[in-house]
């Protein structure tokens, strides 16, 4: 790992593995700037990006080249320094994300910068939909010796049961609702996919290579809520639902159809036994053992308690 003066940006800076990155590099002393469209990030170091507004991708260029801890013209707060010289790149919750994250990929090397680390998913290889195509697209630019690239495909986030959706069900009926039967997930920490991140932004060498992010062990939705039933210490059952019914239930929160869609189809993967797999990136990468699931929900089961 190696800190310098000039500034990471951290594509959403304030979702659940952005806002953990903005906070490791911080605590490195490394200049950081967290993006996204509110702009304000727990350090103090966030800066206006909309992916959908072309005019608001220049705000973390200017911010970095003021390198200034007041608010400026860019709507920023940040605490660049100089240029830019690494992106971590996240996906806005659309399907059609890649496209305008290739735009974006171009605008930023134009600007000089020279890292690129696409945040993409277990289930996505590279050449597949969304960030797939980014990925495919980082890697042809670093065999042509454009960019030096790493590609993340965490599995299924640990934080996922923070969420609204489980935290209400979970509260309220007792219940956890998936379409993957038996499958296995090796659920990973958020605070491990950004441990990993941070080293990959800041190696003096790049990676130019992708990684599984995982956790360390096997679990089903079922395994999962047999864990909540210790730690809260109240009966909480898994519900498999078809993949249709959880389309529905994705929908009954917010979520759009065609999205929604999407993650019907890979709690199907995941039934077909798609994420039954571990490895040792995080440890080998970070030095440390990948978080478990039960000391997580030990941590975080005040989000359950019910009132
Ligand atoms: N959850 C999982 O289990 C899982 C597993 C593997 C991969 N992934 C992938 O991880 C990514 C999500 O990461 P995450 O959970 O850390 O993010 P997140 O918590 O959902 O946060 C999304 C971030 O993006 C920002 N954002 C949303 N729309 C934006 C827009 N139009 N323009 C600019 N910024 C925008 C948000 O901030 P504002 O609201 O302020 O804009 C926020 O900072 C997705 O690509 C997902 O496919 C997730």
């Amino acid at each position: 790992m190696a800190t310098t003066d000039s500034t990471i940006l951290v594509l959403g800076g304030t979702g659940t593995v952005g806002s953990r990155i903005v906070s490791q590099l911080t605590a490195l002393r490394q200049p950081v700037l967290g993006a996204s469209r509110k702009g304000t990030g727990d350090q103090g170091v966030g800066v206006v990006f909309k992916w959908q507004d072309r005019a608001t991708w220049d705000n973390p260029f200017k911010a970095a080249a003021v390198a200034t801890t007041n608010n400026d013209d860019s709507g920023s707060g940040g605490s660049g320094s100089g240029s830019i010289r690494a992106v971590y790149l996240i996906a806005p919750p659309v399907l059609d994300s890649a496209g305008v994250m290739m735009e974006f990929v171009d605008f930023a090397r134009a600007k000089g910068v020279r890292r690129f680390v696409l945040q993409s998913a277990s289930a996505i290889e590279s050449g597949g939909p969304a960030m797939g195509m980014v990925h495919a697209y980082l890697r042809e630019l670093g065999q042509q010796g454009e960019v030096d690239w790493a590609v993340l495909r965490p599995t299924w986030f640990q934080q996922n049961f923070q969420q609204p959706r489980h935290v209400q069900t979970i509260k309220e009926e007792g219940k956890i609702y998936s379409a993957t039967s038996d499958g296995k997930i090796p659920w990973v920490s958020a605070d491990d996919i950004a441990a990993v991140a941070v080293q990959v932004l800041t190696s003096p060498s790049p990676h130019n290579t992708e990684y599984l992010v995982l956790g360390p062990e096997l679990l089903s939705y079922r395994d999962i809520a047999e864990t909540l039933s210790e730690v809260l210490g109240r009966r909480i059952v898994h519900v498999d639902l078809t993949s249709d019914d959880m389309e529905k239930l994705h929908q009954s929160f917010g979520m759009p159809e065609d999205y929604s869609r999407m993650m019907g189809s890979l709690d199907t993967a995941i039934k077909q036994g798609q994420e039954n797999r571990t490895n040792d990136v995080v440890e080998l990468l970070t030095g440390s053992a990948p978080a478990r699931f039960r000391d997580f929900a030990e941590s975080n089961k005040a989000i359950w308690a019910q009132s």
